[in-house]
């Protein structure tokens, strides 16, 4: 087969994810999360992510070609997650991805994390149209942005001014007593709740707000002191309307949003990534709108959504296929890299 083979390494946050695509196909992908490791602080702490990825490289590289039945002699690029993310942890995957390029005599490409996030649709939808409207949902992003070229030119629209989605949904579980992460503990209990119960604040949908920013602190004070409220009167939380009435807020405004930058820009493909993309009533409010529009949805599914080496290796591949050139040596890790 003429398709690039390609590892990608991903390490910007608590999972070290190793993946090897032949051009659209997914061949394997490894992970090793410390998640577990992070929850007694109730987050992420970098310094114990790093000596996690550390730990679990070499391993978890074995692990994806010994799946993909392929050689590492084979490969024909590597393909590593550059930023943004944190930066130690980042390193770790930088490092390695440098070693085993090198090693090998094989072209390292440096990739932007989000266009992964993006790239990553190819696996399970084919070749990603261009250009696609893309809204990244995840516990450190809430992005629009719209890819022309997934190679080079993924334009930012609009992102989050102050909590990303799913930060939202783990603090208002905090407050629900309902555990950690929160997203799919709140999807549950949604199911089972009505969405219009309490009619919550939408965050930046007035006439004189920035169009594709989106923000959600407002919405979880305003579910906090909800809360509160008919604590310190001695009443019981519903908790399922709670629920469903918080998501449908946070739901309501990101699909809003996404179908607007769509028609207003002329695109016609929306994809939807990042652990949030996992929420069902995400994926059908999402549909029903894009239908009502004339918009092609592309969702996949929740395990290509959340962070993995698949991603990176899909677009190592398109990268390849796209004849770009390769990174230098002196690649370095960018915690804030734009894309
Ligand atoms: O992409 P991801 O695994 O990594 C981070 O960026 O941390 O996303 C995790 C986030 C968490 O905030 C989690 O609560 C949220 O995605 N999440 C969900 C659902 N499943 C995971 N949020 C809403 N509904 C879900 N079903």
């Amino acid at each position: 087969a003429d398709e690039p083979l390609v590892l990608g390494i991903e390490t910007s946050c608590d999972e070290t994810g190793v993946g090897i695509v032949r051009g659209h196909t997914l061949l394997a992908d490894a992970i090793a999360s410390s998640v577990d490791e992070h929850a007694r602080f109730g987050g992420v702490v970098p310094e114990v992510a790093s000596r996690a990825h550390l730990e679990a490289m070499v391993p978890t590289i074995d692990r994806a070609l010994k799946e993909a039945g392929v050689s590492a002699k084979d490969l024909d690029g590597i393909a590593v997650t550059a930023g943004p993310g944190l930066a130690g942890a980042l390193l770790v995957g930088v490092s390695a991805a440098k070693a085993y390029a090198y090693a090998l005599g094989k072209p390292l490409y440096g990739v932007n994390h989000l266009a992964s996030h993006i790239c990553v649709d190819q696996l399970e939808h084919g070749a990603l149209p261009e250009p696609t409207m893309a809204l990244l949902v995840s516990g450190g992003h809430s992005s629009l942005l719209l890819s022309t070229d997934i190679t080079s030119d993924v334009r930012p629209m609009g992102a989050t001014i102050d909590d990303a989605a799913g930060e939202a949904f783990d603090k208002i579980a905090r407050v629900l007593n309902l555990g950690f992460p929160g997203g799919p503990v709140i999807d549950r209990y949604a199911k089972e709740g009505d969405p219009k119960a309490i009619a919550f604040p939408r965050g930046l949908t007035g006439p004189r707000d920035a169009a594709y920013d989106f923000s959600f602190s407002g919405l979880k004070t305003a579910v906090a002191r909800w809360i509160e409220a008919k604590r310190a009167a001695g009443e019981e939380v519903p908790v399922r309307d709670v629920a469903a009435s918080f998501q449908e807020a946070v739901v309501d405004v990101l699909t809003r949003k996404a179908v607007r930058a769509c028609k207003d820009q002329g695109v016609d493909h929306l994809m939807i990534g990042g652990g949030v993309a996992a929420n069902s009533r995400l994926r059908v409010l999402a549909q029903e709108r894009c239908e009502a529009a004339g918009i092609r949805l592309r969702v996949p599914r929740p395990k290509l959504c959340t962070d993995n080496g698949a991603m990176v290796a899909a677009l190592g591949a398109e990268m390849v296929a796209r004849n770009r050139a390769a990174s230098d040596w002196d690649l370095s890790a960018d915690s804030s890299l734009p894309v």
